[in-house]
């Protein structure tokens, strides 16, 4: 596990305090209401808004995130929502991290940091474990407001079509429901609000295999 990485997210967490309690994304509530629960993961949970709301609404949720920090808070507004037992927190450095288990739900919600890590990467090895038939939700920054820390660096910032593509998405096998920039309106500390564009990704896996084109056959 990378040290600095702990160190840095630790110390945002901290800055972030334990009052503060985040609400999981617009979309993500829209999609998940009509879903059937299941096993969900939740990858970068940090203060654990979209774990809890899963489990409050029956997904058992596997949830991963690099700071003890964030998984300590995460784990009191759990507890605090009577929700704790439907979910296992796991810490971890994505680099590194893998799976053998299988999931209904993929969830990953603005999975950014200014340390080293291949996000389409640790979302590729997330696909792989998501179940036939299952569902994967990314939404990552497109924007940025202006109160970000470095609002006009928008390099490396990917759209939902080139996440789907480093994935590995677009390969048979997966259906895209949703893969576009959406609106979202954000409101700083001082009240002020901002309109920023979120990139969303919606996909399921098939549950068949992929029919194959029929072959003519050859003439002798
Ligand atoms: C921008 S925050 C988003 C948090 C949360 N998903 C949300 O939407 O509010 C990124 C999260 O990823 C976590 N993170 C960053 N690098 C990580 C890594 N290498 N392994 C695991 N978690 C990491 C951070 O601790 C943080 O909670």
């Amino acid at each position: 596990m990378s040290v600095e990485a702990q160190a840095f997210w630790d110390e945002v967490h901290r800055g972030r305090g334990r009052s503060r309690h985040g609400e999981p994304h617009p979309y993500l509530r829209e999609v998940l209401g009509s879903l059937h629960p299941g096993r969900a993961l939740e990858l970068g949970c940090g203060d654990g808004a979209t774990a809890i709301w899963l489990a409050a609404h029956r997904w058992t949720v596997t949830a991963v995130d690099i700071s003890r920090v964030a998984l300590d808070a995460a784990s009191e507004h759990a507890e605090r929502a009577g929700v704790s037992s439907h979910i296992t927190w796991q810490r971890a450095d994505l680099r590194d991290w893998t799976t053998h288990e299988t999931f209904d739900l993929v969830t990953a919600l603005f999975l950014h940091t200014p340390l080293e890590l291949d996000a389409p990467a640790v979302l590729a090895r997330a696909a792989a474990a998501t179940r036939k038939g299952g569902t994967m939700l990314t939404v990552g920054h497109y924007t940025l407001p202006p109160w970000a820390w470095a609002p006009a660096d928008t390099d490396g910032l990917l759209s939902a079509s080139e996440l789907v593509a480093a994935i590995g998405l677009h390969e048979p096998g997966w259906r895209t429901i949703l893969a576009e920039e959406v609106r979202r309106t954000v409101t700083g500390c001082d009240a002020h609000a901002s309109t920023v564009l979120d990139a969303v990704l919606h996909a399921v896996r098939a549950t068949a295999p992929p029919t194959r084109s029929p072959v003519a056959p050859s003439v002798a």
